[in-house]
């Protein structure tokens, strides 16, 4: 992959079926969790992105067996907490926040200990959110400031926790439910909505676990110490890496796209319920199931007339990764939009939120920026003629991705640098956008 392109031109009118590649969190959840299981479990459409290759990786190093299969991946698990590595072993998550977080809470029980490390990006990243809960657990650790490295010491002594959850991260969360499967009794967690494909998961092998809806939160409870078996999983295509596509053929002229076989769990598809309050042309076709999760089809066309939102607190953790989408679609739509709570996208792959402020900026779109809001003043009417250059954006993969929806659809003539980020979420994603139609050097 290139790591500088150029795009000059907006795409042509295009009409297209595609298949995005597999879900990440689904990817990432599949592999710690068949390590965990007793015996081989196959994953088939396992997404091959960095951060998936770098979870089997980093399992390979705590001593699990994985074998790639011509269309399978298979793990050879031994069953909970049967890792074998020696004391101070190191394993790097890269760029992985959902790796880094969820691999603490799977060895909360490990005898020796772990150094955890990261890439530049997520070495500034917040850990306190999973050290504070895995420390009642009873786990031990080490790190300056709660950033990566740090050092994880777990403990045969493992006690059920009650936590409240309020920063609506389905991270954390599964880090307490992977935590809670080595711990005896029960851990309860309270904790704001947020992806659920970890409650998903542990239904679907039977692992104990109840989960109450009340009012505000939601109350999951987790019994320990119950051996599941292995299983296999046809992981459904990512809808975070379909948004791209979505808002592409909504910004472009005389367009239309199917997107097939994509996950549209309902813990994630706040972008598509947002970007049709704000009229455009977004439905899923043939909705079906496959074991855990919600599939369908996803038809997109261009979509004139866009108009604002005043976006309710409620979808924020179901549009958590897509955000940067929706704001390109404000900039195009008829009057401000408002998005409140979202100073969680302050502890992404960069810090969202100003990156935001800073490319509105730079086409020429009016904001306003708090600590933990952003309005936009949008304009139909934007069609841009300048310069551009999308760079220093800690290499996250998401404003890569979205630069080249911008540049495609808004005009200018653009320089996108590291583009070798996308590698971490969406390998194929240029060879897609170039079958589509758009005109890349
Ligand atoms: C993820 C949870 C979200 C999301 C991330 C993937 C997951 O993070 O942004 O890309 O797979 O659990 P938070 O839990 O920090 O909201």
């Amino acid at each position: 992959m290139k790591k500088i392109v150029i795009i000059n031109e907006k795409i042509n009118s295009f009409n297209k079926t595609i298949y995005v590649q597999g879900d990440k969190s689904l990817s990432i959840r599949w592999a710690l969790i068949a390590s965990q299981a007793l015996g081989k479990s196959k994953a088939y459409n396992l997404l091959a992105s960095e951060d998936v290759l770098n979870t089997l990786k980093v399992l390979r190093k705590l001593g699990i067996k994985i074998n790639k299969k011509k269309n399978y991946y298979e793990i050879l698990g031994n069953g909970l907490n049967s890792f074998s590595f020696k004391n101070n072993t190191i394993i790097n998550a890269q760029n992985s926040g959902t790796l880094a977080r969820l691999i603490l809470g799977v060895l909360a029980k490990s005898e020796n200990s772990v150094i955890l490390k990261g890439d530049k990006s997520l070495s500034k990243r917040d850990f306190s959110r999973v050290i504070k809960p895995l420390n009642y657990f009873g786990v031990k650790i080490k790190s300056s400031n709660n950033r990566l490295p740090l050092k994880t010491y777990g403990t045969n002594y493992l006690r059920p926790i009650f936590y409240k959850e309020l920063k609506g991260s389905a991270q954390v969360k599964s880090c307490i439910m992977l935590a809670a499967l080595n711990c005896p009794g029960v851990t309860k967690i309270e904790c704001l909505p947020s992806r659920d494909h970890t409650e998903r998961f542990f239904k679907y092998i039977k692992v104990p676990i109840k989960k109450i809806k009340k009012k505000k939160f939601d109350l999951i409870e987790v019994k320990g110490q119950k051996q599941y078996n292995s299983f296999n999983y046809r992981i459904p295509g990512d809808i975070s890496s379909s948004a791209f596509f979505i808002v592409l053929t909504i910004l472009s002229k005389n367009s239309k796209i199917l997107i097939k076989n994509v996950n549209i769990n309902k813990s994630r598809t706040g972008i598509v319920d947002i970007l049709k309050k704000m009229n455009a042309k977004i439905y899923f076709k043939n909705k079906r199931s496959n074991q855990s999760e919600d599939i369908a089809d996803i038809y997109a066309e261009s979509s004139n007339s866009l108009k604002s939102i005043n976006c309710p607190k409620s979808f924020n953790s179901r549009t958590i990764d897509e955000f940067l989408l929706v704001f390109l679609v404000c900039a195009k739509a008829n009057g401000v939009s408002y998005f409140k709570n979202i100073g969680e996208l302050r502890h992404k792959e960069c810090d969202r939120l100003k990156f935001a402020s800073k490319f509105l900026k730079m086409i020429g779109i009016k904001s306003k920026e708090t600590k933990d809001s952003l309005k936009i003043y949008g304009n139909p009417n934007l069609d841009l003629k300048k310069k551009y250059e999308i760079k220093n954006f800690d290499k996250d993969h998401r404003v890569c991705m979205l630069s080249f929806v911008a540049a495609l659809t808004l005009g200018g003539s653009w320089k996108i640098n590291d583009v070798d980020s996308i590698k971490t979420s969406f390998p194929k994603f240029v060879k897609i956008i170039k079958k589509i139609g758009a005109k890349i050097k």
